[in-house]
């Protein structure tokens, strides 16, 4: 006999920070989730969002064909993530299933973690916290771990979404010249408040001293970042990337690091997450974090709110808030 539901089923990939998923259960749905901070694998997934409505799922989570036909009840995938290139976005429109991100409310978190890893990079707080730590340290010294000054130089950005925007915003700040890619040019008004140049990818890649990447990871993104690119960029300049990791090609940024075509690089994401490519943990000049860019609790909060609230919105059939762009 089939069992009767009283309340739609969602199902959490992972435990979230506060306010946390009660934020689901106090409003009436049954809440199912993964228990434990770690990843689910594949079985665990498929079995978990058999029964679901909602699915409110990481990053980490691949979300494709197969998943979505074992979820015959689901109505909406929440991401917690404003990236969503975890999900097959088309296959869910064509099953009806929303699918939405969390855009805005991590914008200034991403934006404060680039600028982290551009200053570190920049002046050799890596090497230099190592040399520190390791004992090696003897004193204060003329020549000692040089870096490159900000002020006067130029800062490019590759995306000019919101996330683009926040870091081009601090980098005036700095006294630095902005210059920008996107898809497409940025309203007027925006590019003079930030006072950013719209330049061609290679007029980008040619000029600045920092670049940061802001871009989704998509078929025309995916290793925009290459031999033939490096090769265009100063070898003094710096490289951040906040984003995705396969907007590089990181076997080839290890090949230029190394060869002294790319002065360094800071670098929070990486192509196969979480295996760091072999060559990176070596390079003195490169500052690696651990996918961090959203990691404040106020943006995480806010991350938990909005997911919550795109699930709740779905299910009520309303428009979820944040729907992924079409
Ligand atoms: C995102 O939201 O896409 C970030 O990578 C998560 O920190």
């Amino acid at each position: 006999m089939a069992r009767c539901r009283m309340a739609s089923h969602v199902f959490v990939t992972r435990p979230l920070p506060a306010p946390g998923i009660g934020l689901l259960s106090d409003s009436g749905f049954e809440v199912r989730s993964n228990p434990e901070d770690r990843p689910l694998s594949r079985e665990e997934l498929l079995a978990g969002v058999r029964e679901a409505d909602a699915l409110v799922c990481m990053l980490s989570d691949r979300i494709d064909r197969e998943l979505l036909d074992s979820a015959p009840m689901l109505k909406v995938v929440a991401n917690y993530a404003v990236g969503y290139d975890n999900i097959d976005v088309g296959a869910a429109r064509e099953r009806g299933i929303v699918v939405t991100n969390t855009p805005g409310v991590l914008t200034e978190a991403t934006a404060d973690l680039a600028w982290a890893l551009l200053l570190a990079a920049a002046r050799n707080l890596g090497a230099g916290e190592r040399m520190v730590r390791a004992g090696e340290w003897t004193g204060w010294g003329p020549m000692q771990l040089l870096g490159e000054p900000l002020q006067g130089r130029t800062l490019g950005i590759v995306g000019m979404g919101a996330i683009g925007q926040a870091v081009a915003r601090r980098g005036k700040g700095f006294g630095m010249e902005i210059v920008y890619f996107n898809r497409n040019r940025v309203a007027p008004e925006i590019e003079s408040s930030l006072g950013a140049e719209f330049v061609s990818f290679e007029e980008l890649l040619r000029r600045s001293d920092f670049l940061s990447l802001h871009a989704p990871l998509n078929e025309h993104s995916r290793h925009l970042f290459n031999q033939q690119t490096f090769q265009l960029m100063k070898p003094t300049a710096v490289l951040v990337n906040t984003a995705r990791g396969a907007l590089i090609d990181e076997v080839e940024l290890v090949e230029a690091l190394q060869q002294g075509r790319l002065a360094a690089a800071g670098l929070d994401v990486y192509e196969f997450e979480p295996k760091i490519t072999e060559g990176l943990l070596s390079l003195d000049n490169v500052v690696l974090a651990p996918h961090l860019g959203s990691a404040s609790t106020l943006a995480r909060g806010d991350m938990v709110r909005l997911c919550c609230e795109n699930v709740s919105a779905v299910l009520a059939g309303k428009p979820a808030l944040t729907p992924v762009p079409v």
